[in-house]
């Protein structure tokens, strides 16, 4: 089974991916990494694990569905079953969220739907909140709010500042998301509206 990573900075989450489909423990192949920035260091990453590496440049787009069906046409070439979004600062077109409806998933770094949007760490040590967190959700038209598959809290001590608190959770993320792709390559994940059920195997 392939899965594509979309990835638009470091990659430290596509990383984390590399390293549990090396050890063996997601049992599927990462066939292509999308970028829509082509100084992603994530590009670097996947060309250096041997894998495929596109930059799609959005100006070169009249629109966001044109964009989404260049990406489309690269999955259908390597028959992607699951698209992995790692830090893709994109949003996707209904489009392309309808074409690949429950195959779509993201990380995000805050116990959704608390804190959505661009700087959830941040936002959350700012609130002043004890605990925080990462969720790993499904994509749905709306932005961070699809259903989700799985959570993990993290505590935010008094001594923790936001770069600190961002370590912390980027930490549970490396941790998370792999075991989610896990979940979902052996078939385990059973979408019923809002609810994912994990079955057990
Ligand atoms: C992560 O914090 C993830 O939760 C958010 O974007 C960041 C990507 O980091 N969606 P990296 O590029 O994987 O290092």
């Amino acid at each position: 089974m392939n899965i594509a990573v979309f990835a638009s900075g470091r990659g430290t989450n596509l990383q984390a991916i590399i390293d549990a489909v090396n050890r063996g423990e997601i049992k599927a192949a990462i066939s292509l990494v999308i970028s829509d920035r082509s100084d992603a260091k994530a590009l670097d990453r996947a060309k250096k694990a041997g894998i495929e590496a596109v930059c799609i440049n959005p100006r070169d787009f009249s629109s966001r569905e044109e964009f989404d069906k260049q990406a489309i046409s690269y999955l259908e070439k390597s028959d992607v079953v699951l698209v992995v979004l790692a830090g893709f600062m994109r949003l996707l077109s209904p489009y392309f969220v309808d074409r690949y409806r429950n195959r779509i998933m993201n990380i995000h770094p805050s116990l959704l739907p608390s804190f959505k949007g661009t700087s959830g760490i941040k936002d959350a040590w700012k609130y002043g909140m004890k605990i925080t967190g990462v969720t790993v959700h499904f994509i749905n038209e709306d932005l961070d709010a699809g259903p989700i598959i799985l959570q993990k809290p993290v505590m935010i001590e008094e001594t923790d500042i936001p770069s600190s608190l961002e370590e912390k959770v980027h930490r549970v993320e490396h941790q998370i998301y792999p075991e989610a792709i896990k979940l979902f390559i052996e078939g385990r994940l059973e979408v019923i509206g809002r609810r994912v059920k994990i079955r057990a195997i």
